[in-house]
């Protein structure tokens, strides 16, 4: 969410921030800005709306300086408007400074500042932190970085931010609180962002700040994995890199040959996982979906009980957590802070946590005791897909390897599902290999209004997940419920015009589940249905189908979801939608 570039150095500056502003727009953003230093004037462009509205802005103007701040915004206080947007200047014109998240108590310091005659040109909390270190540097005669130091011990919030002074065009100062920032070191030049998309061309060699002193560490990233590669999305690139990610995800773990896991995270720590008196599941979004297929999966393979909180809850309530309670975290972005506070509070409480996060050295892989990457490679649609069938891939290896560790899980089961995982990545390749089904699915619901998607057990998730996705990205209202509640209220909505998406794998519900489709064409509903390849069953009762290779139920939430992924994908283009940055949304919330 937002975005912040930096450059400092020898070069032409405003260039480099300006594409790295580019490649940072898959977080979402409503406005951009940037400030350069000319001959001690300090010069600042902004404007609501994408970075090529500003680019167009400042075209013919000159630009030549060697610092350079930009930054996109994503609004929290004030609408998104060119005099909202950042980089904002000081009451004195001096300063410019650009921030990424929140500062809590900014009323109060407004009030302050404007009983001693402070002006605000914008609403933002950003403006009123400006103004309270110019205020501290003017009365201290201090230097920047000490009023700045002075200031943000009296903020509340979370921020990164990035702070340019007119007489100082040999500096920038950055100070980050529970917000990314990553400094890339190259020759005589820094570079800094909010992750390391906009550095890695430059140079790979970035400065740790997870510890007091800083280290240099090298960054484990190539340029490709951040372009699209020929698809004309983010999105459809990631869908169709499941074979791969989800390949890598299990390469080295998963020893199918030795029928072995291999995991150093949760080897290290099995007593405390295999002993836990319960399980607690921390997450939001699409990684919350991918928490409630780990709490079936668990629950059936460990006998351990699980709970499924969203982050956002779960701080706030106050919960009980007891000593031998286990934490497990799933995030994408490793920097969602509604689960970053969730942990840092269940952390206080001496909770043990195992975070299972893509973005490696991201906050919450920090944070956590223990964890297992999803090794899924950057995301950029904004839409979670390639993230989501990692976090299934590692939770369905922890859940295995737990199990056989516990003893509660039979030799020849166990071995089964490791031979059945091991062929996920092939049998992803096979739903790929031709998508014209989904997209002539798509292109006839395009136009509706409404969509229910209904699964049972297993794929009582993956049907909340294909809402999701839906709504994220068509802007269509969609409800994922389980397949038999459906009778209890939803099923009022039925009627020609409601398109119900059944997700009907063969499992232990799907005698249930057939006739629960029953149900919905007794009432005239459209049924489309994602079906076990070779069930001559449900092609009799469904209008549409779209087929999935035969799999053992604990895992075939990682093909199920793949159709339900391209529909929406398909239904979202063909409604002129910018699916890698639908409205309104961000990559990763960095707000509560
Ligand atoms: C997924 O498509 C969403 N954009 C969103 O729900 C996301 O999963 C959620 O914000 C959690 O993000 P995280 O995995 O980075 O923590
Ligand atoms: N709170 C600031 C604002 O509303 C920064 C938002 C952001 O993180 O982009 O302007």
């Amino acid at each position: 969410m937002c975005g912040i570039v930096g450059y400092i150095g020898h070069r032409e500056a405003y260039p480099i921030v300006l594409k790295g502003l580019k490649r940072l727009e898959y977080r979402g953003y409503d406005s951009t800005g940037v400030a350069i230093i000319q001959d001690g004037d300090l010069q600042v462009h902004k404007k609501k709306g994408k970075v090529v509205e500003l680019e167009e802005a400042v075209v013919g103007k000159n630009m030549h300086s060697t610092i350079c701040i930009g930054h996109t915004r994503w609004a929290t206080h004030g609408e998104p408007s060119d005099r909202n947007a950042h980089p904002h200047l000081s009451n004195n014109g001096r300063l410019a400074m650009l921030h990424n998240g929140i500062i809590e108590n900014y009323a109060q310091i407004k009030q302050e500042l404007t009983n001693k005659g402070y002006t605000f040109k914008s609403d933002t909390d950003t403006e009123v932190l400006l103004n309270f270190i110019q205020d501290i540097q003017d009365n201290n005669k201090s230097t920047l970085e000490e009023a700045l130091r002075i200031a943000l011990k009296r903020i509340v919030g979370a921020y990164c931010i990035l702070l340019i002074d007119q007489d100082d065009p040999e500096t920038i100062i950055a100070a980050r609180k529970g917000s990314p920032l990553v400094i890339g070191i190259g020759k005589g030049e820094h570079f800094l962002a909010s992750d390391a998309s906009p550095i890695i061309e430059y140079t790979k060699e970035v400065l740790g700040n997870e510890k007091q002193t800083p280290f240099i560490q090298k960054l484990d990233m190539e340029l490709a994995a951040i372009e699209k590669g020929g698809y004309e999305h983010f999105m459809l690139k990631e869908i169709f890199e499941q074979p791969d990610t989800i390949f890598d995800c299990l390469r080295g773990r998963l020893l199918h040959e030795q029928q072995q896991i291999v995991m150093a995270g949760v080897d290290n720590h099995i007593e405390a996982l295999t002993k836990a008196s319960r399980i607690l599941i921390v997450a939001c979004g699409t990684s919350w979906h991918a928490g409630l297929v780990a709490e079936y999966m668990i629950e059936e393979l460990c006998r351990i009980p699980v709970e499924v909180e969203y982050a956002s809850e779960f701080r706030y309530r106050n919960p009980v957590i007891h000593a031998g309670d286990v934490i497990i975290a799933i995030s994408q972005s490793g920097e969602t802070a509604d689960t970053l506070v969730a942990l840092e509070s269940a952390k206080e409480k001496g909770a043990f946590i195992f975070g299972v996060v893509n973005a490696v050295g991201s906050s919450i892989a920090r944070l956590s005791h223990a964890g297992a990457y999803t090794h899924a490679g950057p995301e950029i649609g904004v839409a979670s897909t390639k993230a989501f069938t990692g976090q299934l891939a590692v939770l369905t290896m922890m859940a295995l390897k737990m199990a056989k560790a516990k003893g509660s899980i039979s030799d020849e089961r166990y071995s089964h599902l490791v031979n059945e995982l091991a062929s996920v990545p092939k049998k992803v390749k096979e739903i790929l290999a031709d998508t014209s089904k989904i997209e002539s699915i798509a292109q006839q619901y395009k136009g509706a209004s409404d969509f229910l998607y209904l699964g049972r057990g297993y794929n009582f998730p993956i049907a909340l997940e294909g809402a999701l996705k839906l709504k994220e990205i068509t802007y269509i209202h969609a409800e994922g419920y389980p397949a038999a509640e459906m009778k209890h209220g939803p099923i009022a909505l039925v009627d020609e015009n409601l398109p119900v998406v059944f997700v009907a794998t063969k499992d232990m519900y799907y005698d249930k589940v057939v006739s629960n489709i029953q149900e919905i064409k007794a009432r005239k509903g459209q049924v489309i249905a994602v079906a076990t390849l070779g069930d001559t069953v449900l092609p009799t009762m469904s209008d549409n189908i779209m087929f999935v290779p035969d799999i053992d139920e604990v895992i075939a939430p990682l093909l199920s979801v793949i159709p339900l992924q391209l529909l929406s994908y398909y239904v979202g283009t063909y409604k002129g939608i910018d699916v890698d940055k639908p409205r309104n949304l961000a990559k990763s919330v960095t707000v509560e």
